[in-house]
C-alpha cells in the first residue's frame, strides 16, 4: 500500500470509508476490507458505527501497528473536555488504546477554536491518539489552526472529487506538510463516472471509471482517498491502481471537471467554502 507522509504520520493512501455502514454488515465489510489489503480505516462519532468497525478490526487478526484508524469528534462536542470524553468513547466503542488520527469532524460556530485545540493537543499528549487533524476546515481556518496548535496537523480531510474544486485548501495543506484526505472521492459513484476525459482514460487504460477517478487522487500531492462501498468486487478493485497512470493530458482533462464545483456534503452548518481561482 502506497502512503502518505504527513507531519510524521504516514496514512495509507487509499483508506476504506464505513459512513452508512452499520452493525453486522459494517463489521464484515472492515474485515473484508483488510483481508482485501486496507490499512486505513475511516469512521467517525456520527457514523454509529464505531463498535462494529472494532469488531471487523479484530475479527481481521492484523497486528494493530499496521492499521491506521480514523475517528472523528462532533461539533458539539469539541469543547474542552467534551473533546477528550468523546475521544475516550470512541476509543472504548472501538477497543483501541489509541486511533492513529482524531480529527474535528467540522468547524464550530461557536466553541472558539483556541479551546477545541487546547482539548485536541491534550488527547494526543494523553496517547489516546497518534495524531491530530481537521476535517472541513476552510484555508483561514487551516492557518488558525496550525498557529494554536502545538503538535503539528496531519491532514485536512475534505470532499475531493473531480466535481470539486478544492485547489486553494490542497495548496494550504501543502505549506504546512499536511496530507488532503478526499472523502466523497467518487462522487458516491454519480455522473462523474460519464464524463468524457473519465471515459477517455477509462478506454485507453482498459479501467473502471471508479480506477481511473481514484487514481487522479493517486497522482496528486500529498493526497489520501477514502471509497466506500459495499461490494467485496468494487472493495478491491479500488485498491488496483498503482499498476497504471494517468498522462498529464488526463489528468488535466479529469481536473477541469472541478469547475463544476458542485458538492454532495453541504449543509446549514458548513463554512463559508473557499471560492475556486478564477
Ligand atoms: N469528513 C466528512 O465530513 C465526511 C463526509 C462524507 C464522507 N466521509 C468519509 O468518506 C467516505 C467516502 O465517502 P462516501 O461514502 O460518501 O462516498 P464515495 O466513496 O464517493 O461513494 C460511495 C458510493 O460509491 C459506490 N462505489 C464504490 N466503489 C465503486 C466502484 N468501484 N464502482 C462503482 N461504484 C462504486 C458505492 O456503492 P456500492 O456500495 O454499491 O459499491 C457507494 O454508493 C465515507 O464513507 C466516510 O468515511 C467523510
Amino acid at each position: 500500500m502506497h502512503t502518505v507522509l504527513a507531519n510524521g504520520a504516514n496514512i495509507p493512501a487509499i483508506g476504506f470509508g464505513t459512513w452508512t455502514l452499520r452493525g453486522d454488515q459494517a463489521a464484515d465489510l472492515v474485515r473484508e476490507a483488510l483481508e482485501a489489503g486496507y490499512r486505513h480505516v475511516d469512521t467517525a462519532v456520527m457514523y454509529e458505527n464505531e463498535e462494529a468497525v472494532g469488531e471487523g478490526l479484530k475479527a481481521a487478526g492484523v497486528v494493530r501497528d499496521d492499521i491506521f484508524v480514523t475517528t472523528k469528534v462532533w461539533p458539539t462536542d469539541i469543547a474542552d473536555g467534551d473533546l477528550q470524553r468523546s475521544v475516550e468513547a470512541s476509543l472504548k466503542r472501538l477497543d483501541l488504546d489509541a486511533v492513529d488520527l482524531a480529527l474535528i469532524h467540522w468547524p464550530s460556530k461557536t466553541v472558539p477554536l483556541a479551546e477545541s485545540f487546547k482539548a485536541l493537543n491534550e488527547v494526543l499528549d494523553r496517547g489516546l491518539c497518534r495524531h491530530i487533524g481537521v476535517s472541513n476546515f476552510t484555508v483561514a481556518m487551516i492557518e488558525d489552526a496550525v498557529a494554536l496548535s502545538r503538535h503539528p496537523l496531519a491532514c485536512n480531510q475534505v470532499e475531493y472529487h473531480p466535481f470539486v474544486n478544492q485547489a486553494v485548501v490542497h495548496q494550504a495543506c501543502r505549506k504546512h506538510g499536511m496530507a488532503m484526505v478526499a472523502y466523497c472521492p467518487l462522487n458516491r459513484a454519480g455522473v462523474t463516472f460519464a464524463q468524457a476525459p473519465v471515459r477517455a482514460a477509462v478506454e485507453a487504460h482498459n479501467r473502471t471509471p471508479a480506477q481511473v477517478v481514484l487514481r487522479w487522487h493517486m497522482q496528486q500531492d500529498g493526497v489520501v482517498a477514502i471509497p466506500r462501498t459495499t461490494n467485496g468486487q468494487r472493495m478491491r478493485e479500488n485498491l488496483e491502481l498503482f499498476d497504471f497512470q494517468l498522462s498529464d493530458d488526463e489528468m488535466a482533462a479529469i481536473s477541469s471537471l472541478t469547475s463544476r464545483n458542485q458538492r454532495q456534503c453541504d449543509f446549514d452548518f458548513s463554512p463559508e467554502w473557499d471560492p475556486a481561482p478564477a
